[in-house]
């Protein structure tokens, strides 16, 4: 059975069709991106998923998802946003806010939390996660920022992670780091994972599948193996190709350099 099921999702922003009928199920043990260009509406996805329309849209459609937490039943749904910058409580240390969510998932004490809390930042590439959690979100950098919330979403152990560019102002060996982190989150056969992300690059290192949004459509899908040798649609064959002629031009760089 479907974790996540979106039939028809159509979104208005100010009159304006911004997501237009939008169709795709996830399921458990599933890792898919969702592929587009700057303002192709993947946030806008996002947040239509997570019920939090921007003011002055209207929504149609149906969102339904199968995972519901035991003690509250509410759907287990956690998200790692974009803009990282009000994400994080400004007065509560780094280490408390992710004691109050391992708490309330399970943590048989503070202690356990602080210590289940420490392995979380050092799977996502802190290397002194203790001097991190006596830290507050405004003594941090936009990437460690990044990285406390992705920390934050994991200890809330949800069934749906929804990630929108969650690796952005990270270097390439950090964001290694967080992949692999996010990857073995999402690899329980219980859970799911939407990784938004404008880099196919990316999208190919953690996911089996991709959804490729343009101007508000989903205008193809597959496995990202397969979009990759046979795309169908014009802008998913100007991405693929713009993909391969950014990994040729890396590489004749690194050539150059070498040289
Ligand atoms: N707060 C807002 N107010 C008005 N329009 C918005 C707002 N947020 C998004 N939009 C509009 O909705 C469309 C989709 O935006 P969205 O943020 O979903 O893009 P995106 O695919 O996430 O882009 P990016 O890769 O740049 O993050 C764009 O046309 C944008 O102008
Ligand atoms: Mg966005």
């Amino acid at each position: 059975m479907a974790l996540l099921t979106v039939d028809n999702l159509t979104l208005t922003l100010n009159g304006l069709i911004k997501l237009d009928n939008i169709s795709f199920s996830l399921h458990p043990g599933e890792r898919v991106a969702l592929l587009g260009a700057s303002g192709s509406g993947k946030s806008l996805t996002a947040r239509a998923l997570l019920g939090l329309p921007l003011a002055g849209s209207t929504i149609s459609g149906n969102i339904h998802f199968s995972g519901q937490n035991r003690l509250t039943q509410q759907p287990r749904i956690a998200a790692i946003f974009q803009d990282t910058s009000a994400a994080l409580h400004p007065l509560i240390g780094v280490g408390k806010q992710l004691v109050l969510v391992l708490r309330a998932n399970g943590a048989t004490s503070t202690r356990a939390a602080w210590e289940a809390g420490l392995a979380l930042l050092a799977s996502v590439g802190f290397s002194q996660p203790e001097h991190i959690a006596h830290r507050y979100s405004g003594e941090l950098s936009g990437g460690q920022r990044q990285r406390v919330c992705i920390a934050l979403a994991l200890a809330s152990q949800s069934a749906l992670l929804i990630a929108d560019e969650p690796t952005t102002a990270l270097d390439v060996i950090t964001q290694a780091q967080v992949l692999q982190a996010l990857k073995t989150y999402a690899h329980a056969p219980e859970r799911a994972l939407l990784f938004i992300t404008h880099d196919i690059a990316v999208a190919a290192a953690l996911c089996q599948r991709a959804l490729i949004l343009s101007d508000g459509k989903i205008v193809e899908q597959g496995t990202i193996d397969a979009l990759l040798r046979h795309p169908q649609h014009p802008y998913t064959v100007a991405l693929m190709t713009a993909a391969r002629q950014q990994r040729h031009q890396v590489s004749q760089n690194a050539l150059a350099l070498a040289g």
